[in-house]
């Protein structure tokens, strides 16, 4: 069965290929291009197309894919988002990677707020210019301090427990509960607007869906604690970024770690050093002393692309032998179309 991936780097295609053998019915064909309405058609008599966070899967793609015989669409990720699952319905099948490394982006969103609270960014580029100097690198000590989760699924009940060992006070916001993460950790669920108004920390852990985009806009910046520190390594449309430039400046928020922007895509996962960067919000973000971005790179690690690998070929597996799909989207569909 042939496979089209999309959107593909050296590091995914490493990972694949060395598990190619064991799959030998599988015929693995990668691309570097982005998956648009512009590239679709070059996955035609594939029945199976595998795509990534920033490919475009809107309804004008899945059209031209399922025109040309594309019956599975193989997310290599955890979020579905960018998939618009309405237009996918009835023409493919859409599986996922869920849960393949929670460990990984947990650990990058202790790094990323390590990094922007200590100033560790400055610290690095200024020692090697020979500036040993330690003006305007003071950070907080986290001990004592709140830290509040929005999200406490899989990322972030691993960030939870890592952050336990500080010796924080946690509050977690989630339409689910998860109550053994109460004991675990000692922390609480409260209501949004508690954890907002009460966390010196706040870090973002759950899906992007249609309800909660821009979850963290004007007025829920305005409900923070002024000087919060937020942390995003899950999707980028959570914050509304202008909103986050305006509070930056005005100090309502101390200091930024972002792994996700809303308009990565484009960006991202690319070298763009020797071109301009045309996208004026996130060049304001980028002049930022206290904004540390990151190019969508919590998952990176060895451990989490030799899952993803795994998890990805074993669902395209079950659909070429026509098993149920243990990773459908479907099952957690919010259209509950079918
Ligand atoms: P999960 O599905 O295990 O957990 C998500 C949790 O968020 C669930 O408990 C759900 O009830 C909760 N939730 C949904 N809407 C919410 C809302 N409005 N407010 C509060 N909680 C809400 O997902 P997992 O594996 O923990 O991943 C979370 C997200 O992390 C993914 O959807 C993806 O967007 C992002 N991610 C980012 C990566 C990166 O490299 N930066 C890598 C992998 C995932």
């Amino acid at each position: 069965m042939k496979i089209a991936f999309f959107d593909t780097k050296p590091y995914e295609r490493q990972a694949f290929q060395a598990l190619a053998s064991a799959y030998p019915s599988l015929s693995l064909d990668f691309r570097e291009e982005r998956l648009t309405p512009a590239t679709a058609p070059l996955a035609e008599g594939y029945p199976v197309v595998c795509a990534f966070v920033n490919d475009d899967l809107q309804a004008k793609t899945l059209e031209i894919l399922a025109r040309g015989g594309t019956r599975l669409l193989a997310m290599r990720c955890a979020g579905f988002n960018n998939v618009d699952l309405r237009a996918a319905c009835g023409k493919m099948q859409v599986v996922r990677v869920p849960g393949y490394s929670p460990q990984a982006v947990a650990e990058f969103t202790l790094a990323l707020l390590l990094c922007v609270n200590r100033r560790l960014h400055r610290a690095y580029t200024r020692v090697r210019e020979g500036n040993f100097s330690l003006d305007g690198l003071q950070g907080m000590v986290l001990h004592g301090k709140t830290v509040g989760l929005v999200g406490t699924g899989r990322i972030g009940q691993a960030f939870a427990r890592l952050m336990a060992g500080f010796g924080v006070r946690l509050l977690f916001s989630d339409p689910h509960p998860q109550p053994a993460l109460l004991l675990e950790t000692g922390g609480e669920y409260t209501s949004l607007e508690e954890l907002l108004r009460h966390s010196d920390v706040i870090s973002l852990h759950c899906p992007l869906t249609p309800e909660n985009t821009h979850l963290i806009n004007r007025e829920t910046l305005r409900q923070m604690k002024p000087g919060v520190l937020l942390v995003n390594t899950s999707r980028g449309k959570l914050i509304h970024t202008q909103a986050l430039i305006q509070a930056l400046k005005t100090g309502r928020v101390g200091g930024a770690g972002l792994d996700v922007y809303e308009e990565e895509a484009g960006y991202f996962f690319e070298d763009r050093s020797s071109r301009i960067i045309r996208d004026d919000v996130l060049a304001r973000l980028l002049t930022f002393p206290n904004v540390v971005l990151t190019s969508h790179q919590a998952f990176l690690t060895h451990e989490a692309l030799a899952s993803i690998a795994q998890t990805t070929l074993e669902n395209i597996r079950e659909f070429q032998e026509g098993k149920p799909l243990s990773h459908s989207v479907c099952q957690e569909c919010p259209l509950h179309l079918c």
